[in-house]
């Protein structure tokens, strides 16, 4: 298969490991680029049911090569966990799992920054998941992080580490006025069997992935969050710390724009949010909690519950400008199943006037008020369906009319459960 991009184009929970999990099928190579263990991505297939928090998606299938890229920020204790359990169930990861060297190291005393940062915010708070990441990421562009490669030379990490704890410490007691309670010399310890086990997955991936790409290998790059949760382009200061965007693969794994294909954008066919900031298309009644209850609509990294609402072409729009979407792979459209209606939102009101372009402007979107087009429910199960035909006319009208307010983007997937098998295609690459 063409090497592709695949992205979320809502705010995150869009579905993208279920794709990136079935179309690894046609891939040799999968490789995460940005964002950390703030990532919940679940694959099911055959009855078995993973959360992913770093390791890709695509590590399923016995054959294929998964890369962490430089892009990410690394939590080792949570990767050992995925491997741990990947093991368990009989998946070996051997020779076939590998982590740049250059990717920056989530520690310990970031999850607590994470935490005091939030508490100091009080009502104002983002909502992250507490991995850490926006403060691995500071350290990153502050230049004062650690990389996994710093774990090769351990007396130099040691060096590191310990000049950074000394400084989280003081920060975290002086600045945020919380309590640290970290133990350096019990972390070093732990530290220094992690290493141990970590060696072995270290690489320089930029290289290993250049010349599987110049051997013909098909690459798909994983994205993780969404769209509208990149720190330039979505609903500042909701964000999260990395740029989401299609275009990162590029530098999160140390390639050029020439070695990908398509973009594909995971669109769920309604809207999810987890952690605070705007949504225009919000549900707060009964049909919401009827979309968190179809849909199953909690958080796989932290158990939120997600907030749910209207399916919101304006947003899709925005991310087919922002990532240069060439497909669109539909997901969860089973979780509509029972609805007698459904709404569309086709554009906004914003200060009494039509606004059909979503605002860059977070006050702005803050006051948007969502304009629908209803369209007939279909009422029946399509779990069971095989290809688009199967489908009840009700369904194929809304999936069109959803395609014709975004572009006419051409429609790759179509997902209708939560297993490997209840997916099919339509227009291939
Ligand atoms: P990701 O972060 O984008 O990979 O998505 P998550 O794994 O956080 O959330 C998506 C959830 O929806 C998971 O529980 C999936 O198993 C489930 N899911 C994915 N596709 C479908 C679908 O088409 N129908 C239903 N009912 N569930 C789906
Ligand atoms: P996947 O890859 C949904 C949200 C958090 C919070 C904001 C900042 O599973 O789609 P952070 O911990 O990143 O500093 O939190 O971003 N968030 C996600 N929401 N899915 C995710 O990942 C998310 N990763 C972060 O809830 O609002
Ligand atoms: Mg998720």
């Amino acid at each position: 298969m063409a090497n592709a991009v695949i992205v979320g184009t809502q705010w995150g929970d869009e579905g993208k490991a279920k794709v990136i999990d079935y179309l690894t099928q046609k891939s040799d190579l999968i490789i995460r680029f940005q964002g950390g263990a703030n990532a919940g991505h679940t694959v099911i297939a055959d009855g078995q049911k993973f959360i992913f928090h770093l390791v890709p998606s695509g590590i399923m299938y016995p054959d294929k090569v998964c890369i962490v890229g430089n892009g990410v920020v690394f939590d080792c204790e949570q990767f050992l966990r995925e491997v741990d359990e990947l093991e368990s169930n009989n998946i070996s990861v051997d020779g076939r799992l590998f982590v740049s060297d250059l990717a920056h190291l989530v520690l310990p005393f970031h999850k607590a920054q994470d935490g005091a940062s939030e508490s100091k915010m009080g009502e104002g708070k983002i909502g992250t998941t507490g991995r850490g990441i926006g403060p691995a990421y500071s350290d990153k562009t502050s230049r004062t992080g650690i990389r996994v490669g710093d774990l090769r030379d351990w007396d130099g990490f040691v060096k590191k580490f310990k000049a950074c704890f000394e400084f989280k410490s003081r920060l975290i007691k002086t600045m945020y006025h919380s309590p640290f309670d970290l133990d350096e010399e019990k972390i070093l310890d732990q530290y220094r069997l992690i290493r141990e086990r970590m060696l072995p997955y270290i690489n320089d991936t930029a290289c290993y992935i250049y010349e599987a790409a110049s051997k013909g290998k098909s690459i798909l790059y994983e994205g993780a969050q969404g769209t509208f949760l990149d720190i330039d382009h979505g609903t500042y200061p909701f964000v999260t710390s990395s740029n989401t965007l299609a275009g990162y693969a590029c530098p999160g794994c140390g390639v050029g724009p020439s070695m990908i294909d398509h973009v594909i954008g995971i669109v769920k066919v309604y809207t999810t949010r987890v952690g605070n900031g705007p949504f225009p298309t919000e549900l707060n009644d009964s049909l919401g909690e009827m979309l968190r209850k179809e849909g199953g609509e909690f958080g796989a990294t932290t158990g939120r519950p997600r907030r749910c609402g209207w399916f919101d072409s304006v947003m899709i729009r925005k991310a087919v400008q922002l990532n240069g979407l060439t497909r669109f792979a539909l997901t969860k459209l089973d979780v509509l199943n029972k609805m007698e209606e459904i709404q569309i939102c086709t554009h906004y009101e914003i200060d009494g006037k039509k606004v059909e372009q979503f605002p860059s402007d977070t006050l702005a979107l803050e006051k948007a008020v969502p304009i629908y087009e209803t369209v007939k429910g279909w009422k029946c199960d399509i779990s069971e369906c095989k290809t688009i035909k199967d489908l009840p006319a009700e369904a194929i009208k809304y999936i069109y009319k959803i395609q014709e307010l975004c572009y006419n983007i051409p429609i790759l997937i179509i997902s209708i459960g939560p297993d490997r098998n209840q997916t099919f295609e339509v227009e291939p690459i």
